[in-house]
């Protein structure tokens, strides 16, 4: 438990590896009441969260995120090159971390699904108004000591996914939460240096840390 929200942030790696124990509800809605706090645009509030414990729900929508992995990311991950500031044996634990949250997706206790009530044609600036409370979720379950990952892999297969998960027409699915007591230790996220990715007045001009 943190209530410190720069410990909050700065911990909160991708908890892949989730034990199966139960979460209490009390928990999941602190979590929820952290998303709805997230900016929103004009307010509208046309998220919508679906909470999933149902196994065979979950397990439904794992066989099309293992197919998501097995055509297209687990070829990318073997021959592409480590992200900035992440070393190559890291990135070969990451990409175990990631195998093993594929095969074992279904078995976190409780998943929050983030959606949105966008209409039959969402435009590309619509995540803006759900991301924010995907962040707020992620964090809030780090602050409580709950694992979780953003994952939106489910979206290469997104008409399939959300049928499977009973969403409406015109709801749309942008992000499913896994949720459920890490087995490992939270611990610092791997990024590259504030100077290579911050500029100051121009494009170009190096950021010189204060
Ligand atoms: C838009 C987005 C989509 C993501 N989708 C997935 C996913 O489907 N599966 C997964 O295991 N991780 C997913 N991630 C997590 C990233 O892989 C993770 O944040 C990144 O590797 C950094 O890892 P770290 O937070 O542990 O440092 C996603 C992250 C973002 C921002």
């Amino acid at each position: 438990m943190s209530n410190d929200v720069f410990e909050v942030m700065s911990t909160m790696r991708a908890m892949r590896r989730l034990k199966p124990d139960p979460v209490p509800d009390a928990l999941i809605h602190k979590i929820l009441q952290a998303g709805v706090c997230a900016p929103n645009g004009g307010n509208t509030q046309i998220w919508r969260f679906l909470v999933i414990k149902d196994p065979a729900v979950k397990k439904a929508v794992q066989v099309i995120y293992k197919r998501a992995f097995d055509e297209w990311i687990g070829p990318r991950y073997l021959t592409s090159e480590p992200p900035p500031g992440i070393t190559k044996e890291k990135y070969l634990r990451q990409h175990g971390a990631v195998e093993y949250l594929t095969d074992h997706y279904h078995e976190a206790p409780v998943w929050i699904v983030a959606c949105l009530e966008d209409g039959p044609n969402p435009s590309r600036a619509s995540g803006a108004s759900i991301y924010p409370a995907v962040q707020n979720m992620l964090l809030a379950a780090r602050a409580l000591g709950l694992g979780s990952t953003l994952t939106t892999r489910h979206m290469r297969y997104a008409t399939e996914a959300d049928k499977a998960m009973g969403l409406p027409d015109g709801v749309h699915s942008y992000a499913i939460l896994p949720i459920g007591y890490p087995m490992g230790n939270f611990g610092p996220v791997g990024r590259t240096k504030l100077s290579d990715v911050v500029f100051t007045e121009k494009w170009g001009q190096p950021y010189v840390e204060a």
